[in-house]
């Protein structure tokens, strides 16, 4: 199974990937992930990338190709992937085409999660991770079960993004408008894509997109 998951800023992407991953034993790509693990280690495409991240930019198509075309090859995506936050511009979704199919590989379904433009901000601003074992949270939407600890791994220590703040999720907000909006249409225009209702809550999403993919 090979899923595309779509949807601006805080739809939803990571979490529901998250769920698929161990309901489907598919894995998640986020390119997101992947580019904040380069910002770790310090690496030169982190260092580009950091600038390119905290001003809410999009990284160069370049870079993004080469490093999922990479990332595909590895075994552990052989039983399947989900593709979060990747394509995100038409030039990633048209190099995605031709990377496919010289692998012979073949996207089952495109999926975008479609939420309000207000949510958005909202979820992003709340939104805090395990330090340990990454599970994602939100200070009013996915609280967990016993206060101040992890329900995965009992871990402590809570991390937020960098570029979660009010000012760069504006900025991630008119990127995805001008520059990955359109794929919508890309992926549409080929009778390919479905929508999930995002506003949903979180478990009614996961039961929507599972009976899309079947
Ligand atoms: P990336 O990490 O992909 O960020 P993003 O697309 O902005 O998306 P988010 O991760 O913020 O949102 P999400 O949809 O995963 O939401 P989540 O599930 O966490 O990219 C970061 C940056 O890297 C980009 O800005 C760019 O610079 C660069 N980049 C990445 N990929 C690139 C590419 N292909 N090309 C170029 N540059 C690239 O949910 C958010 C919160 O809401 C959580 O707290 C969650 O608990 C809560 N929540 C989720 N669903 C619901 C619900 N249904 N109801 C209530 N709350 C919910
Ligand atoms: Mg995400």
């Amino acid at each position: 199974m090979k899923l595309i998951l779509l949807g601006p800023p805080g739809a939803g992407k990571g979490t529901q990937s998250k769920r698929l991953e161990e309901a489907l034993g598919i894995i998640q790509l986020s390119t997101g992930d992947m580019l904040r693990g380069e910002v770790a280690s310090g690496s030169e495409n982190g260092k580009k990338a950091k600038e390119v991240m905290d001003a809410g930019g999009l990284v160069s198509d370049e870079v993004i190709i080469e490093m999922i075309s990479d990332r595909i090859d590895h075994d552990d995506c052989k039983a399947g992937f989900i593709l979060d936050g990747f394509p995100r511009t038409v030039p990633q979704a048209e190099a995605l085409d031709s990377m496919l199919s010289e692998k012979s590989l073949r996207i089952d379904d495109v999926i975008t999660i479609e939420v309000d433009k207000e949510a958005m901000v909202r979820r992003i601003t709340g939104r805090y991770t395990c330090s340990a074992c990454g599970a994602g949270y939100h200070e009013d939407f996915q609280k967990p079960a016993s206060a101040g600890v992890c329900d995965k791994c009992g871990g402590t220590d809570f991390s937020r993004r960098a570029d979660d703040n009010e000012e760069t999720v504006r900025n991630r907000l008119t990127a995805y408008e001008e520059l990955t909006a359109p794929i919508i249409n890309y992926y549409d225009d080929a009778g390919v894509l479905k929508r999930v209702d995002g506003m949903a809550e979180i478990n009614q999403v996961t039961a929507s997109l599972k009976e899309i993919i079947g």
